[in-house]
């Protein structure tokens, strides 16, 4: 029973809390996109621990890591996140595998970046270079760093040559042929796989709010592509979404909350980038989105999270159509441009007091709980999950 994890907004839905909170029911955690743009912070025995290419799995000592070949990994990054999971205690060893397919982010990619990284309010961490290297046929892959005579075409400089020198030497064990592995764990049907998406469908290049996209597909094509995996071999996708909407970097934002409130939920919600530190734009849950992101990425139930941050307010509010010119609709637009255009069309809830240390659906307030049935109802798709405090306790099963 294998399962993805995919978010269904513009990222920071709370992936990582859900997938370590996940963790315990599956034997491998697989990255299958993306790199060290994407972030999440874990406490683990009293330390702050940043992860931005390793999964949160790593943290539960029987489990095994998987980075994908869909990934981008940056080896000095990389290496800097083992070396703080040694210091914490946590040894990857063998519960640490690369994929030989997967891409490495070369030095040239995060100079070139600098030249449009404003612009499209990017990471800076040579994701957008590092894949188009990978389309242009001319990317550097894990495997790749076995054959000598191979590596000399990139001329690299001295001190780079001798980080993937190094990291070869150390990981050579780690660094292996993932696509047969991941089949022979499906075969054998004895290991049960969590595939875990970073950023969300509406910053994948080919159906989010391009080109304020990233340069990955999170859906769940990219589980595919990313790992190698059939079709088949997912058996459930669960949607992140926020119980509202965030956005970090430029692009379009209908639902884009009014000054005030806008600094109180950022606030709440403590949304800064765990990558960057920028803060992110808040805004209403938007309905038009969600469902668009659902139909793309087959979600088969809804993680709804963060809902203790709209706790007190006096309403709340979802976007259920977007009046783009003089029309009313449903339908989210393909072009940034139109979206850009787009007024939303709410639809208001009384808020609700406080969901703090409520451990059962049942104990929810009414509100809230006509505020979830509303999404079901609109998505057609139920909410499995609620995330009601930073913790990792402050899960409710529905
Ligand atoms: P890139 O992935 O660094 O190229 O950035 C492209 C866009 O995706 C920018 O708007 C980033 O802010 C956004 N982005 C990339 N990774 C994440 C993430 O993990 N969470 C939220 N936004 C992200």
């Amino acid at each position: 029973m294998n399962k993805a994890v995919i978010g269904l907004q513009w990222g920071d839905e709370g992936k990582g809390k859900l997938v370590d909170w996940l963790s315990d029911d599956f034997d491998i955690i697989c990255r299958y996109q993306g790199g060290a743009n994407a972030g999440h912070t874990v406490i683990y025995r009293e330390q702050t621990i940043p992860l931005h290419l390793i999964p949160s799995g790593i943290f539960h000592r029987d489990k095994t890591c998987i980075l994908g070949n869909g990934m981008v990994i940056d080896i000095k990054l990389l290496q800097e996140e083992i070396n703080q999971l040694k210091e914490a205690g946590v040894e990857v060893e063998d519960r640490l595998l690369i994929s030989r397919r997967a891409h490495v982010v070369l030095p040239d990619h995060y100079r070139v970046e600098r030249k449009y990284k404003k612009e499209l309010g990017t990471t800076g961490k040579g994701i957008g270079p590092a894949y188009s290297d990978k389309a242009k046929r001319t990317g550097l892959r894990m495997g790749d760093l076995f054959n000598e005579k191979y590596l000399e075409k990139f001329e690299f400089d001295k001190d780079f040559l001798s980080l993937l020198h190094s990291f070869r030497d150390i990981y050579k064990k780690n660094i292996v042929n993932t696509v047969e592995l991941l089949h022979n764990f499906i075969e054998k049907g004895n290991k049960r796989i969590l595939f875990e998406g970073a950023q969300g469908v509406l910053l994948d290049i080919d159906f989010g709010t391009y080109p304020y996209v990233t340069s990955s597909n999170p859906s769940t094509g990219g589980v595919l592509t990313g790992t190698g995996i059939s079709p088949n071999a997912l058996s459930s996708i669960t949607g992140v979404t926020k119980s509202y909407t965030t956005r970090v970097g430029t692009g379009p934002f209908p639902t884009r909350m009014k000054k005030n409130l806008n600094s109180k939920i950022q606030k709440k919600g403590q949304e800064f980038g765990a990558t960057t530190g920028r803060p992110r734009r808040c805004g209403w849950l938007d309905l038009v989105a969600l469902k668009y992101a659902i139909k793309i990425t087959g979600t088969t139930d809804i993680a709804l999270t963060k809902i203790d941050v709209l706790d007190g307010l006096e309403t709340v509010k979802v976007a259920t159509g977007y009046r783009i010119h003089e029309d009313i609709t449903d339908e989210f637009p393909p072009e940034y441009w139109n979206l850009e255009q787009a007024t939303p069309v709410y639809k208001e809830f009384e808020g609700w007091n406080s969901t703090k240390n409520i451990k059962s659906y049942k104990k929810l307030p009414d509100q809230l709980k006509d505020y979830i049935n509303f999404i079901q109802e609109y998505s057609g798709i139920k909410v499995s999950l609620i995330s009601n405090g930073k913790n990792r306790g402050d899960i409710i099963n529905v």
